[in-house]
């Protein structure tokens, strides 16, 4: 008994303490408003669309998509470029196919049903052109990490001077949000870094968050029918309680007049 006692006595301290270091290092999320929390909540098309912009010029040199199709690119609750949008996005890119008849490969034009293309042919490949930290795979990122579009947001922005005492190898950088305060991965953003098609000001922070809701609406297609869903559950049992109220009513009602 008094083993289990001091067993769980060193077991609820350990939890204290690191509970304590946590919060003493991790600061809190950046904050920003997001179109796609709430009830009601919805992906901003233009967000989206301009995510996709960033992604595919910035982060795609490094992060594949494996999950996602260019066809997705043009399906309601998504992006929603046209499909001729979506074909004209696909051909610019090249994949591996066949063989042909001759029992060789070729490269051609990707179509609407391929998936995204990776930027490298496998994990090693990517280890070693990163200094040996994998880029993961961003299909479901923003639902694999604690914080989600907040912490994605957040790390992207979080670059700073590291503080005195702490010391970086080369190719690892300081990140306020990233866990440890160490990534391999140097600020990917800076202002101006692409040209939005749609002429919005591509500062750091714009980039920032419309590539985390890109990111968001790829981990978490089915948001916006799933709010609908839910919106129009609440409705049904709201007016299923009334009925039911009602007839309750009515029921007991006959029983009174009896007594
Ligand atoms: C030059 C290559 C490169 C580019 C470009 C790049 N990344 Fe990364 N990224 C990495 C590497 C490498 C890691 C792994 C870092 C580590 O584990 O220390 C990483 C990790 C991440 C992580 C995960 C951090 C975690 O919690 O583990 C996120 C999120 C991320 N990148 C987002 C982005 C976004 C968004 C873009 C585009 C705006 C981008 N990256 C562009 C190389 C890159």
């Amino acid at each position: 008994m008094k083993k289990l006692a001091s067993l769980f006595i060193l077991f609820t301290s350990i939890l204290f303490f690191q509970n304590q270091s946590i919060s003493a290092e991790k600061p809190k999320f950046l904050e920003t408003d997001w179109t796609f929390k709430g009830l009601f909540g919805k992906y901003d098309r233009g967000a989206l669309q301009r995510g996709y912009q960033v992604y595919t010029e910035v982060c795609a040199a490094c992060h594949s998509m494996q999950y996602l199709s260019y066809r997705n690119l043009a399906e309601p609750g998504g992006p929603e470029f046209t499909e001729e949008e979506a074909k004209f996005i696909a051909a610019s890119f090249e994949v591996l196919d066949g063989p042909n008849s001759d029992g060789e490969m070729f490269t051609r034009p990707a179509k609407l049903s391929d998936k995204f293309v990776m930027p490298y042919e496998n994990v090693e490949a990517s280890k070693a052109a990163n200094g040996g930290a994998y880029p993961p795979d961003m299909s479901v990122l923003a639902k694999a990490r604690k914080g989600g579009a907040d912490y994605i947001y957040s790390l992207l922005l979080g670059y700073d001077e590291p503080p005195a005492d702490i010391k970086l190898d080369d190719g690892v950088y300081y990140n306020k949000f990233m866990y440890g305060n160490k990534i391999k991965m140097s600020a990917p953003l800076s202002d101006g870094l692409v040209e939005y098609n749609d002429g919005t000001e591509a500062t750091k922070e714009q980039m920032a968050k419309d590539i985390t809701t890109f990111l968001m609406w790829s981990a978490e297609p089915h948001l916006e029918t799933r709010h609908k869903t839910g919106f129009r559950v609440i409705v049904y049992l709201i007016i299923l309680s009334v009925l039911v109220y009602l007839t309750m009513k009515k029921i007991w009602s006959r029983v009174e007049t009896k007594i």
